[in-house]
């Protein structure tokens, strides 16, 4: 039932993410290698999981979902995607498979793959003010997307992912690591939702409080999908993670998807305080949740 939930929220939403991605992308690019680059990463498909949470929120909160607030959830995808091809560089992690095909810097070389990254994060906040929100949600938004992506939150996980490859942190330290390189947009993802909805403050923790756990759990399970996934289902490459620090790596496997449990668990129960405290709805909410597959 959750699972059909999901699915028909996908195919309704998908398709307006990808369509507005799309037809917007080249009004705002004029060189012509430049767009071509950014188009490449931005339009090979992916999951569109962090718009489409966004969205799910607005509509849990029974938000209207208007085309500024569209725009404003579809910036998150293009900053997203500037994350995966800086990722991925040579630099980085190295990698030439990608949503199913050749990594940007593959096909465009390391130099213009590192604009595309630069051009799709300047305009994923072009795109947050470029609309016609009221004044105090773009500001609250520019503010907690700096933070998210920033020295705060994504680009502060990505530096100790790198610093400490081939050093074993400690499960705390490694749970921080993936709250920032990967936790953090998913909670700006659930927590711009609820500001572009009006939610309270409390109301807004709690969602926020949501988020923190399906980051984790996104980024546990992005941990496990690299050691019994293949490449071919995941479209990037797979058993790459020997010298980074990981679930598996750190705990083995079986205790990786134990850890998954209970971090999905927790993130329930606080859909549950929220549908009592507020008599919300919130099962969408917690359809997002049936894309872990749990076994073992
Ligand atoms: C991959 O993110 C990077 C991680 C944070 C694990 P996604 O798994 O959301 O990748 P796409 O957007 O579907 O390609
Ligand atoms: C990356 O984590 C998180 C980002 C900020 C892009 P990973 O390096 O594990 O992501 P994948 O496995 O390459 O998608
Ligand atoms: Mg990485
Ligand atoms: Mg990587
Ligand atoms: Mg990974």
């Amino acid at each position: 039932m959750l699972n059909q939930l999901l699915g028909d929220f996908e195919n309704e939403y998908l398709k307006k993410i990808n369509n507005y991605l799309k037809n917007n992308l080249k009004k705002d690019v004029d060189q012509e290698t430049l767009y071509e680059s950014m188009k490449y990463s931005l339009m090979a498909g992916g999951k569109r999981l962090r718009p489409l949470l966004t969205l799910a929120t607005m509509q849990t909160l029974g938000k209207e979902i208007s085309n500024d607030s569209l725009r404003a959830a579809c910036a998150l995808e293009l900053l997203h995607t500037y994350s995966l091809i800086h990722d991925d560089l040579p630099a980085m992690d190295n990698d030439d498979l990608r949503r199913g095909i050749p990594t940007n810097h593959i096909k465009f070389g390391s130099g213009i793959a590192t604009l595309a990254g630069d051009g799709l994060l300047s305009l994923s906040f072009q795109w947050i003010t470029d609309n016609d929100l009221p004044d105090n949600k773009k500001a609250k938004l520019v503010f907690l997307l700096s933070k998210a992506s920033g020295p705060s939150g994504m680009v502060a996980g990505q530096s100790s992912d790198i610093e400490f490859e081939n050093t074993k942190l400690d499960l705390s330290s490694l749970k921080k690591l993936h709250r920032g390189k990967t936790g953090a947009l998913i909670n700006y993802a659930v927590v711009a939702g609820s500001i572009m909805a009006d939610a309270d403050e409390s109301l807004q923790k709690l969602l926020s409080n949501y988020a923190d756990d399906y980051g984790l759990a996104f980024q546990i399970y992005d941990d496990i999908l690299d050691v019994v996934s293949t490449s071919d289902s995941l479209g990037k490459p797979v058993h790459q993670d020997s010298i980074k620090n990981t679930y598996p790596n750190l705990i083995g496997l079986a205790n990786s998807y134990k850890e998954l449990a209970n971090v999905l668990n927790h993130s329930r129960e606080i859909l549950k305080i929220i549908n009592k405290k507020y008599e919300i709805n919130t099962d969408l909410l917690e359809s997002f949740l049936t894309y872990f597959k749990i076994s073992k």
